[in-house]
């Protein structure tokens, strides 16, 4: 059975929505890992409750990128991780980390990437950019992981309408709803061996 570690950096609702996935038989593997980019966050309470071996690993206790990213893949090898889901996390994943587990490694963005998407673009900050440029679809979309930020091979989107009334929480719940039946989706498919990355074109079989 397969090993998923999950990284968080908040409320862990899309992590929810994966242990949900895993319990109700629909994911065939385990979380055998959870890693959170800081204390005290909701996510790690989650993680708790199901009895799932956690680790706190922030960037600020090491000096570089690259003990920083030597720290998380020894606790990814401790946890036999043969793949990553970033939910809801916030901080770049180094070098060695996207290297050692290329496309093995998704992340879930509130947005229709190209759009909204990189440096910067990440929780309500989309959302607001969203309203500002008053694009009338938004959506969400669960990626690969590389070296850039929001720039890996798009495994799967969903389309989101933007309501004339909505604000950036109305948004926000709307849009985090489709991520969380979108990411434990992709993550089945990667489970199952169902994902063949061409260049930039993914193809699900
Ligand atoms: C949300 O803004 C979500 O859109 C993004 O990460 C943030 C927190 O998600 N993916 P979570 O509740 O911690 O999973």
């Amino acid at each position: 059975m397969k090993n998923i570690g999950v990284f968080i950096s908040g409320g862990g609702s899309n992590l929810q929505a994966i242990i949900d996935a895993i319990d109700n038989g629909d994911i065939k593997a385990r979380i055998s890992l959870v890693i959170s980019s800081r204390e005290g966050v909701y996510g790690l309470e989650r993680a708790r409750e199901r009895s799932i071996p956690y680790a706190v690993v922030s960037k600020g206790d090491y000096r570089d990128s690259n003990s920083f990213g030597n720290a998380i893949l020894k606790h990814l090898e401790e946890g036999r991780v043969d793949m990553v889901v970033l939910a809801g996390y916030l901080n770049i994943l180094p070098r060695e980390v996207i290297e050692k587990f290329r496309n093995r490694i998704i992340n879930v963005h509130p947005s229709l990437i190209p759009a909204f998407c990189g440096q910067g673009y990440y929780g309500k900050r989309v959302h607001q950019a969203v309203l500002d440029h008053g694009v009338k679809i938004t959506g969400a979309t669960v990626h690969f992981v590389d070296e850039g930020t929001d720039t890996g091979p798009i495994i799967m989107q969903k389309p989101v309408e933007v309501l004339p009334e909505d604000d950036i929480n109305t948004l926000a719940e709307r849009v985090l709803k489709v991520e969380h039946q979108l990411l434990p989706k992709a993550l089945k498919l990667l489970v199952e061996d169902r994902i063949l990355v061409d260049g930039r074109r993914v193809i699900i079989s």
